[in-house]
């Protein structure tokens, strides 16, 4: 097989932007980082020298790692972090996947800055199921702060503070000219009348989930989370943190400048949203005095726009790209999701904020879980994560206010090989409702079905779409609702599951899962490489 190599320098840089200037963590220098370009069947390798204070690690955000947990990058769960000072090198096939990932920094908030576009082109030989764009265009959607971000950090996730929210979007590293000291921080993309072209959107903010719009153009969606959906078109897309999204534009309007604008989507709007980021569709020819006009985005807590943009997915399920969805479940898992107030004796206002699955706070161990699993090392974690509440409850009722009870622990959900898992997350109001992206690692799922309220065990089943659901990596559990996924455990290791807003993450909103190595060959974890980085 073909060997991309890539080197990544983790390097501090000064930038400015908002009328701040401040260093920042970057890849060789760049913010975003580079994109990695492969091919479906490639080897990567990606050799991570890390030059600054802060020991980190890399995650190949949707890539799959068969057998390959060692490659996939989680600070604690699968390798312990890079120390400053050394290098590690992420190998790994890239297999049975096609289409747009990314790859951030996956330890504190580090990824706010260090994060890139993964392009997967198919086979070679191989078409695009939709017709072939004249060009392509990645576009990062992000969140700049003009302070400190690791400051921030620390008041979110030590002090239990809701802390500052970022100072504004950026598309491409750059928040457009609607903020100051902006004009040269603007990002532009060319286009020629008549002709289609592919925009890979990712979202790398830390925190916002974010509508997106072109004025003036609509977009069909033809991917997400690297795969292929049913065609289907829109003026505005919902992405979410970690969520990737292809679009096919057609610039079939006339020849002028248009915004392209990205704002959140808070449906219990807290702040005043004046972040909005903007970036420019230009077509040849016309001179940059134009004033382009902005385009009609849904409203802030467009909550009926995201269920219905939601329900529209589907996967493909064609002869070439089928759905292999689960028909059978071999094991039944029921997560609440809470957010909650705990006390805390040495806290400002003697409490902190947390989050928590089945009412368990997760606890990052001291060395890495995929590491104790493999080696055997006892004391490291326990594999008794609750498959459901231990009391079920009216888990979108009234707010059942200070949940005081929130556990802490490294727990984990054995998983046997092979088996057939179907996993309800439901939002709950321990203390608010909210919608929250959540991420597995080491698989796609199905998203068989979702809903609003309490989920029903012996009713919403009946409603699942087990023909053609979209399968990703990343799904909205929407506000006070329930979404039900499904996936074959057919990729040993430990794998993370989490809350990727990283606010949430710091809280304790997530958990691992331990998927036993199966009885045949290549059936079991792959050994580690030489130079994985000790703790
Ligand atoms: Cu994109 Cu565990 O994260």
């Amino acid at each position: 097989s073909i060997i991309k190599k890539y080197k990544f320098d983790i390097q501090m840089k000064n930038v400015s932007r908002l009328c701040h200037a401040k260093p920042i963590v970057t890849v060789n220098g760049r913010y975003p980082g580079p994109t990695v370009y492969a091919r479906e069947g490639d080897r990567v390798q990606v050799t991570v020298t890390n030059h600054v204070q802060y020991n980190l690690s890399i995650h190949w955000h949707g890539l799959k790692q068969h057998r390959n947990g060692w490659a996939d990058g989680p600070a604690y769960i699968t390798q312990c972090p890079i120390q400053t000072g050394s290098s590690y090198t992420y190998d790994f096939n890239v297999t049975g996947q096609r289409g747009t990932l990314w790859w951030h920094a996956h330890i504190l908030w580090l990824r706010v800055t260090v994060h890139g576009a993964i392009v997967i082109m198919p086979k070679l030989g191989t078409p695009f199921p939709f017709p072939q764009p004249a060009r392509e265009f990645e576009i990062l959607l992000g969140e700049w702060w003009n302070n400190d971000v690791e400051e921030i950090e620390k008041q979110g996730t030590q002090r239990g503070l809701a802390p500052n929210i970022s100072d504004a979007h950026t598309i491409n590293g750059k928040p457009g000219p609607l903020f100051p000291c902006s004009e040269k921080h603007t990002y532009a993309m060319e286009v020629e009348q008549g002709k289609s072209y592919l925009l890979r959107i990712i979202n790398a903010a830390l925190n916002d989930e974010l509508f997106f719009a072109i004025a003036g153009h609509n977009m069909t969606v033809v991917e997400v989370d690297a795969v292929y959906t049913k065609p289907f078109t829109t003026n505005s897309i919902i992405i979410g943190p970690g969520q990737t999204t292809n679009v096919l534009v057609h610039a079939n309007n006339a020849p002028c400048r248009y915004f392209m604008a990205a704002r959140t989507f808070e449906d219990v709007p807290l702040t005043v949203d004046n972040k909005t980021a903007t970036a420019i569709l230009q077509y040849k020819g016309v001179p940059n005095t134009v004033i382009p006009s902005l385009p009609k985005l849904p409203a802030i807590n467009d909550s009926a726009f995201v269920l219905s943009y939601n329900k529209k997915l589907r996967s493909l399920n064609s002869d070439k790209y089928p759905a292999n969805v689960p028909l059978k479940v071999d094991r039944n898992l029921f997560y609440t999701i809470g957010l909650g107030m705990n006390p805390c004796p040495t806290c400002v206002n003697g409490t902190r904020l947390v989050a928590s699955l089945n009412n368990v706070s997760f606890v990052l161990p001291q060395t890495a879980l995929l590491q104790a699993h493999y080696f055997n090392l006892k004391g490291v974690f326990s594999t008794d994560f609750p498959d459901r509440p231990s009391k079920p409850f009216n888990y979108t009722g009234a707010p059942l206010k200070a949940n005081l009870a929130t556990l802490k622990g490294t727990r984990l959900s054995k998983i046997a090989f092979n088996s057939t898992v179907e996993l309800v997350l439901q939002d709950t109001n321990l203390l608010t409702v909210e919608s929250h992206p959540f991420h597995l690692h080491g698989y796609n799922f199905f998203v068989v079905g979702t809903g609003i309220g309490n989920f029903n065990a012996s009713k919403d089943p009946a409603n699942y779409n087990l023909v053609d659901p979209i399968e990703r990596n990343t799904v909205g559990v929407p506000t006070g609702g329930w979404v039900a996924i499904r996936f074959r455990a057919d990729n040993p290791g430990v794998w993370f599951m989490h809350c990727h807003l990283e606010l949430h993450t710091g809280w304790g909103l997530k958990m691992a899962f331990v998927v036993e190595d199966g009885p045949e060959k290549h059936q079991s974890v792959l050994p580690p490489p030489k130079d994985l980085p000790k703790c």
